[in-house]
């Protein structure tokens, strides 16, 4: 049974008398503890996908189903990270955190509990020190990881991660990507992350989608990264699985589908 599952999904967006099919036809479907990422070129509507996901926003037709229901509003079992942090700027980093463990865990956790529940993701991104700054006292990685931990402690069914290093520095990024990795080994959630880094899709993901230039963008090609977990980076550089994976996405954005800047 499909856990995550995009149904037939088409989006048009209608500007005046203008009206662009953004996404044609997407089929996906996401098992449970699957992480999946989606990669194609600026604007072929990669967000418009994972915000539908999310229910930001919602399919022109056909439909998103999780665990067979129906979503089409945003709800706290589709957490996303955006690639700039939404975090509150008034609030610290706790308190970040903290809004949206008692969103979800009002009537079901006591007060202590959800304390303590903050203070756990809190550590499980290696931010707990950092608990009492507010945002702009602390760095772009630092935020990213308070908006990880902001989601996981919501406990999501799915996480949603559209382009969550892109603003950070390669050595940051790096640093990110393996304790995303970590997290995702350990808490085995569900993970939908949209990249334009094909290293990055390769080392985290278990399937590569791969989508087609827009307008009325879809799948091109799903690919298996049958790599066993743990990874480590400094080993798969010679990987052969790695380095045949890697060739084969590139070629799929650098020759089949090479970008076109839109008219
Ligand atoms: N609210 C909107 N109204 C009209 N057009 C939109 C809207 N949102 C997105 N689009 C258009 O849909 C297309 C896909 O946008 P989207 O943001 O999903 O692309 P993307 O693949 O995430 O790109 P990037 O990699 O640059 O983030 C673009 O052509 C964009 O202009
Ligand atoms: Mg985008």
């Amino acid at each position: 049974m499909a856990y995550l599952k995009l149904d037939h999904v088409d989006k048009t967006f209608t500007r005046g008398a203008t009206t662009t099919e953004v996404l044609k036809d997407i089929n996906l479907t996401i098992e449970k503890g699957e992480y999946v990422s989606i990669i194609g070129h600026s604007g072929c509507g990669k967000s418009t996908m994972l915000n539908i996901v999310a229910g930001l926003t919602t399919a022109t037709s056909g439909g998103v189903l999780l665990e067979e229901r129906e979503v089409n509003s945003p709800g706290p079992d589709r957490a996303v990270v955006f690639q700039n942090h939404s975090l509150l700027p008034w609030l610290t980093v706790y308190e970040n955190v903290r809004l949206g463990v008692d969103k979800v865990f009002a009537k079901t956790k006591t007060r202590a509990e959800r304390d303590a529940w903050t203070m756990h993701n809190l550590n499980l991104v290696q931010m707990a020190h950092a608990k009492d700054k507010r945002p702009n006292e602390i760095s772009g990685g630092m935020k990213q990881r308070v908006g990880i931990a902001r989601a996981l402690a919501m406990e999501p069914k799915v996480l949603l991660l559209d382009e969550p290093f892109g603003a950070l520095d390669a050595l940051t990024r790096a640093h990110l990507q393996d304790s995303v990795m970590a997290l995702h080994q350990k808490l085995g959630n569900t993970i939908l992350m949209i990249t334009h880094d094909v290293d990055e899709a390769v080392l985290l993901s278990d399937r590569i989608v791969m989508m087609t230039n827009g307008p009325s963008a879809h799948i091109g090609e799903v690919l298996e990264v049958a790599l066993p977990r743990p990874r480590k980076r400094l080993e798969l550089a010679t990987n052969a699985t790695y380095v045949k994976c890697r060739q084969r996405v590139l070629e799929f954005l650098y020759e089949r589908h090479r970008f076109v800047e839109a008219a």
